[in-house]
């Protein structure tokens, strides 16, 4: 039986566009060869899964789940990743006329746009080891903003995801060394936030397209 193959999405800008924030080294092995690996690993594990189910092998589609989830969760989150991002200077990137909905909602629940990144910025560096930090957004009618963390490769779930931040090592070491605060801070300036404001307003159709 065959399964369906995932393959890379395309960056949505050229890889030296979010330069001097992140380097065009840092995004064509980021995308190229990172988020490819778990996008390779995923569809060599749906397809072993495939061969599983065919053959009734419990044992190995137990010991499967931990593969899918981990490269599916890092296929997922990079592809949300590169649509969070937008070249430097862009209009995007300006908060005040690509995210008004979202910046009232974001003044409304943390006073202020710089407290909001003041706490983001707060929890990034408080994550231990490798993951994510996130704006998310509640199911609910009255959709609550939130910043949550994911470990690894853990995709959110149950929640929007308006935007996430890649803490791990391999999206920012080659430009920042351990200057984690750094690419924290800088991350600002290339933040699409026309994407967060139409994920903010219309949420993900079906989670994740991909
Ligand atoms: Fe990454």
């Amino acid at each position: 039986m065959s399964t369906q193959k995932y393959t890379l999405p395309p960056l949505p800008y050229a890889y030296d566009a979010l330069e001097p924030v992140i380097s065009s080294q840092i995004m064509t092995l980021h995308h190229q060869k990172h988020h490819q690996t778990y996008i390779t690993n995923l569809n060599a594990a749906l397809e072993a899964q495939s061969t599983a189910l065919s053959t009734q092998n419990i044992s190995a589609l137990i010991s499967l789940q931990q593969k899918i989830k981990f490269n599916g969760g890092g296929h997922i989150n990079h592809s949300l990743f590169w649509e969070n991002l937008a070249p430097y200077n862009s209009p995007s990137t300006n908060i005040e006329s690509s995210a008004p909905d979202l910046k009232r909602a974001i003044e409304a629940q943390f006073g202020s746009v710089e407290g909001f990144i003041k706490a983001f910025n707060a929890t990034l560096l408080g994550i231990q080891g490798s993951g994510w930090g996130w704006l998310v957004k509640s199911n609910t009618p009255e959709g609550k903003l939130e910043i949550v963390t994911t470990k690894d490769q853990d995709p959110v779930s149950g929640l929007v995801p308006i935007f996430g931040v890649d803490m791990w090592e391999h999206a920012y070491y080659l430009q920042y060394l351990n200057n984690k605060a750094g690419y924290v801070e800088g991350i600002w300036r290339v933040v699409n936030w026309g994407v967060a404001e139409e994920r903010f307003r219309n949420g993900i159709e079906g989670a994740v397209k991909l």
